[in-house]
């Protein structure tokens, strides 16, 4: 576009113009016209094809489609066809040329249109036009007559429209909006691209002897328990009440000391509520007394060191994008608050001011991160990156003034976040600097300033467990620049991100914790992230799936890099979610049968333990053989209590036990009472002990059967075999079974897909793992049963596994086929095998799993946290796990026993000694495989079976570490005992 062009704010580095001042979000009693609703809309490919005069009053826009205010017009006419242009998705890379601030010609740019009339009375005084977010730059026009232009998506903008505004008669208010813009480049988050009016507009009356601004400050002091109130306002005088505390009609600016306030805290997120009045006014506030701030090394709140138990957030729902429902953010805030998870970073904008209302309400400490992020810089080596170039500044600071000062007033934000990814520069210092002096009362963060030049918390992303450990130490290595190294060793340490949460995973949470845990100056992290941005679609015959980059067509994109939460897109809880309440919980119980006691340990923050109930339960094999309430006297915060077992926990595990059962003790605790997020009943934490077992060695057999030749088949006990290849084909007279045979590989997870420094998944492949062929060496009947061995390699490799498959059957027991398999390797493998097991296939029929073992979600070597002994039943259906890109899942681990039945055929029962891992599907690893979304996955005709001796862990290497070495896999022998019977 040419400078001279009246759109020339489009690509002007400048913030925006005829913008009202930044002020703090806060409701009143003044009136507030909701201009949220349907708008006449229409869709030009770029500024060539916008429509003249679209801003007057007399403008005919009868012929336009119509659109929702708020959303985002690309999501329009999902799940279906989107009827306004297709959402992007890119990471890192710009989806358009870097040629700051310019961006193509093709813009898409959506004109939007719509009347209103004011209600009477509407008071004498000023109005403003409040625009919650507009994705990516805007210009405003109200009755034809221009009000100004705006950036900022995630960012209010605020309009005084007083003297263009008609007080009666209809008010035509006119938006155009472009994709777009100079913004763009400061808004390169990893997400969707996507535009539009996306969250709600209202006009604001601001009568005569109303307030502009208010800034409450609380403060806290742990050593007297003293609450210090003042209220800075500006705009007309102002009164204050908070009738609890004894205030009331007072100064607001006092200060107020108060004694005795119970301090806001994640866990106890206490609000006073106030009332600011002015000549013009009520203003209701809700107060948090807290102090957050950082001494001797360490994040104190409240004088206490905080544990951060984090999710990185963005806001997202598949249906419509950016725009979310208080449904939707409830929802987000309760899921949070009942998996144990205390913080969130609003990665990487600021979220919808109601979200930071219900962390102030419910309790969650907040980092507000500012709406800014140029990674796409990074990509070029980050010449020309805005973040040090001047003519960016003011849109920088713009950017952060516009945060602090909406935010201000939220107990939940303990630390400004400067941003996202966007490098080195005198911009974030600038920002940095702004905010110390307007807000000195919260930390301020950015992962990016790895030297710690302006910021008060050292934060980094993806750091492995050993390099945590190190920092935990204070042992890393220098600074870049030597001179701040001194400061940066004494200061609080965060992961902003880790554990990507991407497909099957994250793995080695634990791991984390409790490094987390053992080193006072690590405060925690934040998983990445809290939900996969899938887009709700349908297939042409109408099933639902959830797409990702590259499904609508998009030239330049990232995949299903999109889609790596800890709940799915519809805030389905994922077992990673799951695998994280239990990393992450707040009390620690210890059962310790050998000493007869029971030791808890408290890791939260504020309150002690009187809230929770704690229940230990006795089961053998699975059963319940009796349960009671534990007296726990309340432990304080961070503390520790031991108690010994109450008798009848002690009667009951002395009491005899069947022959080869297991027996295990279970404590918990769980909420007293209901809380506002969780009912009574709600489980905290747990914590599991065996008293016996699990089962020693298979007996021997009674009197081993030998196998009989007929018909090209042996038959031994209740099972046939092919008699050429060594293959079972029947058991118990009806079950065809195919196989089984040994099976080494997996759909590779996200993480084994894209693992740092070399995908494990190509390794895999380069090694044949996915093309293995099988050899019968040698099938051997004799009077102990069939031995038979099997060659496994890939071609053109030297490297195999040697396997012996002997069965056996029993003329006293004769349903039953036993199993003992040995496997080695020959030569040397390349890497890390995905699993070491076998696969069968049983008839389809077979519909639902029972088993004794660990559940009663899946579970791998290294995401083992949250899955406890007992006795579990689920449909084959339901054990599967809809990872948005198919890939492994639904392991099931340490399976001691397992029944496998159908509704009409028979079944199979499998007993393994000790244990194996367990996966049921009706589709093969190699349709998991080859499948692009869940919809791509039809039932076969069978149903496979796994049963493993393990499977390479998982951990979380898409974008962080990959498997720790103790959950490798590396090919090594491996004996499996399993007995199988036709049920
Ligand atoms: C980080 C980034 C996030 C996200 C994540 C990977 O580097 O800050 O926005 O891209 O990686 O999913």
């Amino acid at each position: 576009m040419s400078e001279s062009t009246a759109h020339h704010y489009l690509e002007s580095h400048s913030p925006g113009h005829g913008l009202a001042q930044p002020r703090a979000a806060f409701t009143s009693d003044a009136p507030v016209l909701d201009l949220t609703g349907t708008w006449r809309f229409r869709l030009a490919a770029g500024l060539a094809q916008v429509t003249e005069g679209f801003e007057a009053d007399a403008f005919d826009d009868s012929g336009w489609d119509t659109i929702a205010v708020p959303s985002c017009w690309q999501m329009d006419g999902l799940p279906g066809e989107p009827r306004f242009g297709t959402p992007t998705y890119t990471n890192q890379i710009y989806p358009f040329p870097i040629d700051p601030p310019h961006v193509p010609d093709t813009n898409p740019t959506g004109e939007y249109r719509r009347e209103f009339t004011l209600p009477a009375p509407w008071p004498a005084g000023r109005t403003l036009l409040r625009f919650e977010g507009v994705d990516s730059c805007f210009a405003v026009w109200l009755n034809g007559t221009l009000l100004g232009d705006g950036k900022g998506s995630r960012l209010p903008t605020e309009f005084d429209v007083t003297d263009t505004l008609r007080a009666d008669g209809p008010n035509t208010l006119a938006v155009r909006v472009h994709q777009w813009s100079a913004a763009s480049y400061l808004e390169d988050q990893d997400m969707w691209w996507l535009s539009g009016i996306f969250r709600p507009v209202a006009l604001l009356s601001r009568p005569d002897g109303a307030l502009t601004d208010v800034f409450v400050h609380a403060d806290y002091d742990h050593l007297t328990g003293h609450g210090t109130l003042w209220v800075h306002s500006t705009g007309a005088p102002a009164r204050l009440t908070v009738p609890e505390l004894g205030i009331t009609d007072a100064d607001p600016a006092g200060p107020h000391t108060v004694a005795g306030v119970t301090p806001w805290s994640a866990e106890q997120p206490r609000l006073y509520e106030a009332e600011l009045v002015t000549d013009g006014e009520r203003i209701p506030l809700r107060i948090g007394f807290r102090r957050i701030g950082v001494q001797d090394g360490l994040i104190l709140a409240n004088g206490r060191p905080v544990l951060f138990r984090g999710v990185n957030r963005h806001e997202w729902n598949p249906d419509t994008g950016r725009t979310l429902s208080h449904e939707d953010m409830l929802a987000d805030v309760l899921l949070m608050k009942r998996h144990n998870i205390n913080a969130v970073r609003t990665s990487h904008y600021p979220p919808d001011s109601a979200f930071l209302e219900l962390c102030d309400e419910y309790g969650l400490w907040v980092i507000d991160e500012c709406d800014l992020e140029t990674h796409g810089f990074g990509l070029i080596g980050w010449a020309g990156n805005p973040s040090d170039d001047p003519r960016w500044r003011e849109s920088f600071l713009d950017r952060m003034r516009r945060m602090v000062e909406r935010d201000k007033n939220h107990p939940s934000v303990v630390m400004w976040s400067l941003g996202n990814e966007a490098g080195h520069g005198s911009n974030l210092r600038a920002m940095a600097e702004w905010t110390r002096e307007r807000d000195p009362e919260r930390l301020i963060h950015y992962e990016g300033d790895d030297n710690c030049d302006y910021v008060d918390v050292y934060s980094q992303m993806y750091t492995d467990h050993n390099g945590l450990g190190v920092i935990g130490r204070g042992h890393e290595s220098v600074t870049r620049d030597p001179a701040q190294d001194a400061r940066r060793r004494t200061m609080p340490f965060i992961l902003c991100e880790y554990a990507h949460a991407m497909g099957n995973g994250p793995g080695g949470l634990s791991e984390y914790q409790d490094l987390f845990e053992s080193y006072p100056r690590l405060h925690g992290g934040f998983v990445w992230e809290w939900i996969d941005h899938g887009i709700r679609r349908l297939t042409p015959d109408g099933r639902e799936h959830f797409a990702y980059g590259g499904d609508f067509g998009e030239p330049v994109h990232d995949d299903n890099f999109v889609c790596d939460g800890l709940v799915f897109a519809d805030r389905t809880p994922s077992p990673g979610l799951t695998e994280y309440k239990k990393a992450v919980e707040p009390v620690r119980i210890t059962v310790d049968p050998a000493g007869g006691t029971i030791r808890v340990r408290s890791h939260l923050h504020t309150i002690d333990t009187a809230h929770l109930r704690f229940r230990w339960t006795v089961e053998d094999q699975g059963r319940l053989q009796g349960d009671g309430e534990l007296a726990v006297p309340p432990v304080a915060a961070g503390a520790a209590t031991e108690l010994t077992w109450p008798e009848a926990l002690t009667k009951l595990c002395d009491a005899p036990l069947e022959e080869g059962e297991e027996r295990w003790v279970t404590v918990s605790a769980e909420l007293a009472e209901d809380e506002p997020w969780a009912p009574a009943g709600h489980e905290i934490a747990w914590s599991q002990a065996a008293i016996a077992g699990p089962a020693p060695e298979a007996p021997p057999l009674g009197s081993p059967l030998t196998p009989l030749l007929a018909d090209g088949t042996y038959a031994l006990g209740p099972a046939v075999f092919d008699a050429v290849t060594g293959t079972l084909l029947r058991l118990g007279g009806d079950l065809d079974v195919d196989g089984p045979r040994l099976d080494l590989w997996r759909a590779p997870t996200d993480n084994d897909l894209r693992t740092w420094g070399g995908p494990l998944a190509e390794a895999w492949r380069n090694a044949g793992l996915d093309r293995l062929e099988h050899r019968a060496v040698r099938v051997r009947p004799h009077d102990g049963g069939l031995d038979v061995t099997v060659r496994t390699a890939p071609a053109g490799a030297d490297y195999a596994m040697r396997t012996v498959f002997r069965w056996a059957a029993d003329a006293e027991d004769p349903g039953l086929l036993r199993l003992s398999l040995t496997t080695e390797p020959v030569g040397t493998w390349p890497c890390p095998l995905p699993r070491i097991g076998i696969r069968l296939a049983l008839p389809q029929d077979i519909e639902t799993v029972d088993w004794f073992g660990l559940g009663p979600g899946e579970a791998y070597s290294d995401t083992t946290a949250a899955v406890r002994v007992g006795r579990f039943t689920a449909g084959v259906d339901d054990l599967q796990t809809p990872y948005v890109l198919p890939q492994e899942n639904g392991n099931r681990r340490q399976v001691r026993h397992a029944r496998l039945t159908g509704g009409q055929g028979s079944g199979l029962a499998v007993t393994a000694s000790p244990h194996l891992d367990l996966t049921v599907r009706r589709w093969t690893s190699e349709d998991l495989d080859q499948a692009r979304h869940t919809t791509d996955l039809r039932p076969r005709d069978r149903v496979y079976v796994n049963l493993d001796a393990g499977q390479q862990g998982i951990g979380s290497g898409a974008c962080g570490p990959a498997t720790q070495p103790q959950h490798e896999l590396i090919a090594r022998p491996v004996t499996l005992t399993i007995g199988f019977r036709p049920c």
